[in-house]
C-alpha cells in the first residue's frame, strides 16, 4: 500500500513558544502508522529547536524535519543563504525548492531551482519540487505547460530521480480557501506522474498536493489514485487540525 505525505510548511510563522507548544501537542496525540510520512518544515532558525523537541518527545521517529528553501552551494559569500550540508546537519531531511512564493516574491526561475535540485541531490537532501501554474495561466489554457515547463527545468539534471517528492501547488489554491477541485487536482498529479514515468521509467515518485488543504477536505484528496498526500499551509500551524489531516 502506497504511504500518505503530510507535510506541514510553516512558512515564515511561529516563534520559540509557539514551535515548542507545536511539538509537544503533537506528540501526545501521535500514534505510529506504517502508512504515514509526516514532515514539518519550520523556519530553518527553529530547525534546531525543532529537532530538540521531537528527540525529548520521543517522536523522532514518527516525525521528520525540512528546510523551506536552500541555496546550491555548499559554503561561502552568500549572504542570507542557507546550504543542504547545513540543514542535513541541523537534522533535516527534506527541502522545499520552487515554491511559489520564492518564486513570485523572490524571482526564482525554474533554471534557478534546478540547480537547487541537483545540488540536493549531490548533498542527500530530499527535494520537495513545487509546481503550478497562476490563475491567469489556467483560464489562458496554458495549465499543464506551465507545469511541464517547471517540471522539465526544474528537473533538467537530474538522471537518478529516487528521493525525489514533487508538489502540485496551483497559485491559486494557496492560502486562498479555495482549494483545487478533487477531479482537477487528480488530473493534473497524474500528467505529472505520468510525465515522470515517462522521462524516469518508474511510477512511485510520490506527488502531493498543496493548497488550501484542511482537515474537512484532507481526505478527499487523499482518496484519489494519484495524490500520494499533501503540503499543508495554514493549516499546519495548529497542531489538532494538522493532526486531524491525518488519514
Ligand atoms: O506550502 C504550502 C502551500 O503553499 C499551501 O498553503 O495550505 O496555506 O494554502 P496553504
Amino acid at each position: 500500500m502506497r504511504k500518505i505525505h503530510l507535510f506541514g510548511n510553516w512558512k515564515m510563522n511561529m516563534l520559540s513558544q509557539e514551535t515548542d507548544s507545536f511539538f509537544t501537542i503533537l506528540a501526545e496525540r501521535l500514534t505510529q502508522s506504517p502508512d504515514l510520512c509526516l514532515a514539518v518544515f519550520p523556519p530553518s532558525v527553529y530547525l534546531e529547536r525543532s529537532r530538540r523537541s521531537i528527540v525529548e518527545l520521543g517522536i523522532a521517529d514518527k516525525v521528520s524535519l525540512g528546510v523551506q528553501n536552500v541555496y546550491h552551494e555548499d559554503k561561502g559569500a552568500f549572504t542570507g543563504e542557507i546550504s543542504p550540508s547545513m540543514a542535513l546537519d541541523l537534522g533535516a531531511s527534506y527541502a522545499i525548492l520552487g515554491h511559489s512564493e520564492r518564486r513570485s516574491l523572490f524571482g526564482e526561475t525554474s533554471e534557478f531551482v534546478g540547480r537547487k535540485v541537483s545540488f540536493c541531490f549531490q548533498k542527500g537532501l530530499r527535494p520537495v519540487l513545487c509546481v503550478g501554474e497562476t490563475l491567469e495561466d489556467r483560464d489562458k489554457g496554458l495549465a499543464w505547460s506551465v507545469v511541464e515547463e517547471q517540471l522539465s527545468k526544474g528537473l533538467l539534471d537530474l538522471s537518478d530521480p529516487s528521493g525525489l517528492l514533487v508538489a502540485y501547488e496551483p497559485v491559486w489554491a494557496i492560502g486562498t480557501g479555495r482549494s483545487a477541485s478533487k477531479e482537477d487536482a487528480q488530473g493534473m498529479c497524474c500528467d505529472i506522474r505520468n510525465w515522470l514515468a515517462k522521462k524516469y521509467d518508474v511510477r512511485d515518485i510520490p506527488v502531493l498536493y498543496g493548497g488550501s488543504v484542511k482537515p474537512e477536505n484532507a481526505g478527499e484528496f487523499f482518496s484519489t489514485e494519484d495524490i500520494d498526500g499533501a503540503l499543508v499551509g495554514g493549516a499546519s500551524l495548529n497542531p489538532k487540525s494538522f493532526l486531524d489531516m491525518i488519514p
